[in-house]
């Protein structure tokens, strides 16, 4: 199980992967926007920032196959290896992901809101799905029973797409979907954050100190 950042914002991808175990970086236009900012510009200090080691995922914006091949490909040339496209799961983008799919540009199928939408993708060639567990529970739907029913039907019908939980909220639903077999979740670094954060683990630690201190004057354990 990956743990992915979903932001562009640079100082906090700098922060994240300082201090977590971080496999790579998910975008989307609107997580882009927010920077306001050249878009090539800033996904290239993003890949360098990542190193050629960690994972890019960057989605086209166009909304017919031809075009969002051509998008594709001017994504992957100018930000080379260890970038994934990410297609949105309409018609138009499983055309897409099947031609993509057939000259070797490695692709995430995104905003899945169904387990039908992932089995569809994985056909189509998708390497990754992206499920976005919290959009759909705002709308009255199970996020993680999306998640647990594209991974088994992934396992039934031996695709080897990966599923890439994406849109949380808190950290139960993150857990869930690692539970229910995600390959992958990402989070914005507070919620990553959030990850590690308790009340107890923070007094815990705390208590060390004292105790430490109370007995060898020094909060230090080498002098
Ligand atoms: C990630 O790839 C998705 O684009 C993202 O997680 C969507 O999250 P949101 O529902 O918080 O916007």
């Amino acid at each position: 199980m990956l743990y992915l950042l979903d932001t562009a914002e640079l100082s906090e991808i700098k922060r994240c992967l300082d201090l977590y175990p971080i496999a790579g970086v998910t975008t989307n236009p609107s997580i882009i926007a927010q920077e306001n900012r050249p878009y090539l510009e800033l996904l290239k200090e993003i890949k360098d920032v990542l190193g050629s080691e960690k994972m890019l995922y960057v989605q086209v914006l166009a909304q017919k196959s031809n075009k969002m091949i051509v998008e594709a490909k001017h994504l992957k040339e100018e930000l080379g290896a260890n970038t994934y496209i990410k297609i949105p799961v309409i018609s138009e983008g499983i055309k897409a992901i099947k031609t993509l799919n057939k000259i070797g540009i490695k692709t995430t199928a995104t905003a899945v809101f169904t387990p039908q939408q992932a089995v569809m993708a994985a056909r189509a060639g998708a390497d990754f799905v992206a499920p976005y567990v919290n959009r759909i529970d705002n709308i009255s739907a199970k996020g993680v029973r999306v998640v647990s029913e594209i991974v088994k039907n992934f396992r039934i019908h031996n695709l080897d797409s990966q599923v890439i939980s994406a849109s949380f909220r808190n950290v139960e639903q993150i857990n869930n979907c690692c539970l229910a077999g995600s390959d992958a979740i990402t989070a914005n670094p507070e919620l990553i954050e959030k990850l590690l954060t308790h009340p107890m683990t923070d007094e815990g630690v705390r208590n060390f100190v004292s105790d430490w201190e109370a007995v060898y004057n020094r909060k230090e354990l080498i002098k």
